[in-house]
């Protein structure tokens, strides 16, 4: 390996060091908002998984605004009433997976990822998963 090649890894580790820092920094304390949301009105019913609306991953792409404005998506868990139906009519996520903005509708197992009988909840917080464990000060 060059000098040069070895600078260039460093400096990547570095910045993804950096980014997690930052984000963490931005995310505070775990909070319900950021983590994944469970929707199981009728999933479970229908013999579907239920689904899995990870906020987190959207909120960092588009603004609170689009979703709970424009596209009208109450702020509760749960509290939309959506179907498909409604979905590839373009409402609520489908206002965007429709095979332009994000993957189509299709997808089925990407949207119903939950694990079987998982009640409509705000799941764990995604940052754990964010940010790296600090290092325990050894004595
Ligand atoms: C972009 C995300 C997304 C995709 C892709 C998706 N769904 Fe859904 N689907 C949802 C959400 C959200 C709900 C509401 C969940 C609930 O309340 O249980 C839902 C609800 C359902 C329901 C229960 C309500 C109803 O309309 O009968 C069924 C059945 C269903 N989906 C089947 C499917 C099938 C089959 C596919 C693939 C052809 C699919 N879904 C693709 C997000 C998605
Ligand atoms: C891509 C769309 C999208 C964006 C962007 C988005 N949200 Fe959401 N939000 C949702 C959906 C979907 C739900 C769950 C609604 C449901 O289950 O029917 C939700 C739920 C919520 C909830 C309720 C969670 C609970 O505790 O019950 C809050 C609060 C919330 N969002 C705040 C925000 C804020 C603040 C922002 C911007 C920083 C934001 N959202 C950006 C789609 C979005
Ligand atoms: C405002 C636009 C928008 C809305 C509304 C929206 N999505 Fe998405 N979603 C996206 C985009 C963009 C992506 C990234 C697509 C890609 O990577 O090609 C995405 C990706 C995803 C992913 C994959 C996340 C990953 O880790 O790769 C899931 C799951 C998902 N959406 C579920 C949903 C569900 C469920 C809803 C409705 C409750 C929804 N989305 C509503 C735009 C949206």
């Amino acid at each position: 390996m060059t000098q040069k090649n070895a600078l260039g890894i460093f400096r990547r580790l570095l910045l993804v060091l950096l980014t997690a820092t930052v984000v963490g920094g931005f995310i505070g304390p775990a909070n319900a908002e950021y983590g994944d949301i469970v929707i199981n009105n009728y999933s479970d019913g229908a013999g579907m998984r239920p689904a899995v609306f990870p906020h987190w991953f959207h909120r960092i792409r588009f603004r609170c605004k689009v979703c709970h404005a424009d596209l009208g998506f109450k702020f509760q868990a749960g509290g939309n009433d959506i179907n498909m139906l409604k979905i590839i009519d373009g409402q609520f996520c489908g206002a965007c997976h429709n095979g332009e903005i994000a993957w189509s509708v299709e997808n089925c197992n990407l949207c119903h990822s939950g694990t079987p009988g998982t009640p409509t909840q705000v799941h764990q917080s995604t940052v754990q998963q964010l940010v790296a464990p600090k290092p325990k000060a050894t004595k």
